[in-house]
């Protein structure tokens, strides 16, 4: 079984490493020996340490590679859209089998993919496209589908779980937490991709396509990163026996004209310290399912990192292979449902606020009759401590937690809030998941 090696970074080179090193189980597993046919890289002079592989299969020519006969399977490590797109459709069209890591290229035109694995008759398999190490799209996709899940909640970043993991134990700020996660290498030098959930949101897209049996890409995605949590959110979110982390949530739901509908978000939530996914910590990645006969499963692991992504690429190698030889090819895409994508304004959501009040009489009601007004029902309402205030009297904390309601309804209470002349501050407003 003759492999193209499209990458050899942080992954590649783990994936190369392990080739190495597990030769003999891998052949025996299979019922073939893997060989390296080249690997692709931008750089031909790169310093690649001992790399266990003949320097000699080296190339700066990717789809000269890919395109050469005695090539079965093709494992990219790239990452990015283009040329990786040009690279898999190729390869796909062409019959040959592709293992991808490139989540990037998943969410924004997996269809595009899926479609050239089905006119070439090849497989497409993309486990270390989202939480790394962790066992996950195969159970979503075989394990699973003789049930029906509702909903799937997931951290599946690891650099943005360290960062609110610290926030959480040191009361530190994001900028303070961003900071350590860079000295410690568990965020890049630009951190964007990470802190401003585009990297979550490719993850949901995929995860969602699975779970509901429809496309969903990135664009369909509600995305909100982490950089506007601060350390009062978090104090916040501790006096009431939560924590904050980045979720993805993709949940199955019904429109007005009772069609089904899937919604998917990524963003900060607070959540109960009883829920499972409270307790991930540091840069780890769990994903927790709720199915309607299996009921609530989690999935926990490290969700990056070389060595654990090239695990789950070499899972996925493994796969293809056995097919290859047994002349067989993996089920093909599952999107017959093709759910619509519900916007998030009509996402059933729950907020918590905090507000800063005046403390005097009536204020209560003004508040209270905001929420009315936007249908908005009030779960509970806790007043904290009265503090001196600014030369304007004496001002309380006021923390209200809603019932489920539409999250335009709630963004829009909050901005009404904001301009009554009883409200001195609205100090935090977070989702709630979960039974806080
Ligand atoms: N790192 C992780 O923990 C992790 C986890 C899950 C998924 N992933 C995914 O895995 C993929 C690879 O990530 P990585 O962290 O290994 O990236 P990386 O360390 O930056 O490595 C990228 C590799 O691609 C090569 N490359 C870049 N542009 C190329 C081009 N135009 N033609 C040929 N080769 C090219 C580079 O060549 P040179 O070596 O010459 O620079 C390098 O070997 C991405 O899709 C990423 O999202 C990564």
């Amino acid at each position: 079984m003759r492999l193209a090696l499209l990458g050899c970074g942080t992954v590649g080179s783990e994936v190369v490493r392990l080739l190495h090193e597990q030769s003999a189980d891998l052949a025996a597993r299979i019922g073939a020996p893997l060989e390296i046919a080249g690997i692709a890289v931008r750089r031909h002079g790169r310093d690649r340490g001992d790399l266990p592989v003949d320097p000699a299969l080296f190339t700066t020519d990717p789809l000269a590679l890919i395109k050469s006969d005695d090539v079965d399977v093709v494992v990219e490590m790239v990452g990015g859209i283009e040329p990786a797109r040009t690279w898999l459709v190729e390869a796909l069209r062409a019959g040959k089998s592709v293992v991808t890591a490139n989540k990037a290229l998943l969410a924004e035109d997996g269809g595009a993919l899926h479609d050239a694995a089905a006119e070439g008759g090849a497989d497409l398999y993309y486990e270390a496209s989202v939480a790394g190490a962790i066992p996950l799209l195969r159970p979503l996709r075989e394990s699973l589908h003789g049930d029906r899940i509702n909903r799937v909640t997931g951290i599946v970043n690891g650099t943005t779980n360290f960062i609110l993991s610290a926030m959480d134990a040191s009361g530190a700020g994001f900028a303070e937490a961003l900071e350590e996660a860079t000295e410690l290498g568990y965020a890049e030098a630009d951190p964007t991709a990470d802190v401003e959930g585009f990297d979550a949101a490719a993850k949901a897209a995929i995860l969602a396509s699975l779970a509901f049996h429809t496309r969903v890409g990135a664009a369909d995605v509600y995305r909100e990163g982490i950089t506007e949590v601060t350390a009062a959110d978090m104090a916040s979110a501790k006096a009431m026996g939560c924590t904050i982390k980045l979720l993805c949530i993709a949940a199955r739901g019904t429109d007005p004209q009772g069609r089904e509908t899937v919604s998917v978000r990524v963003h900060p939530a607070m959540i109960p310290l009883s829920h499972p996914l409270a307790s991930v910590g540091d840069a780890f990645n769990a994903v927790f399912v709720e199915a309607e006969a299996a009921g609530q499963l989690m999935f926990y692991g490290r969700g990056a990192g070389g060595a654990p992504t090239a695990s789950a690429v070499l899972g996925d190698v493994v796969a293809v292979a056995r097919n290859r030889l047994a002349g067989a090819r993996a089920a093909s895409e599952s999107a017959y449902a093709d759910l619509s994508v519900r916007p998030m304004g009509e996402a059933l959501t729950r907020y918590h606020i905090s507000l800063d009040v005046a403390d005097r009489p009536g204020v209560l009601a003004s508040v209270a009759g905001v929420f009315a007004r936007h249908d908005v029902s009030i779960a509970t309402v806790r007043q904290g401590s009265a503090e001196a205030g600014s030369g304007r009297g004496e001002d309380a904390d006021l923390v209200i937690v809603t019932h489920v309601a539409p999250d335009a309804a709630l963004a829009a209470t909050v901005r009404e809030l904001r301009g009554l002349d009883t409200v001195r501050s609205v100090t935090s407003v977070l989702r709630v998941e979960g039974g806080v």
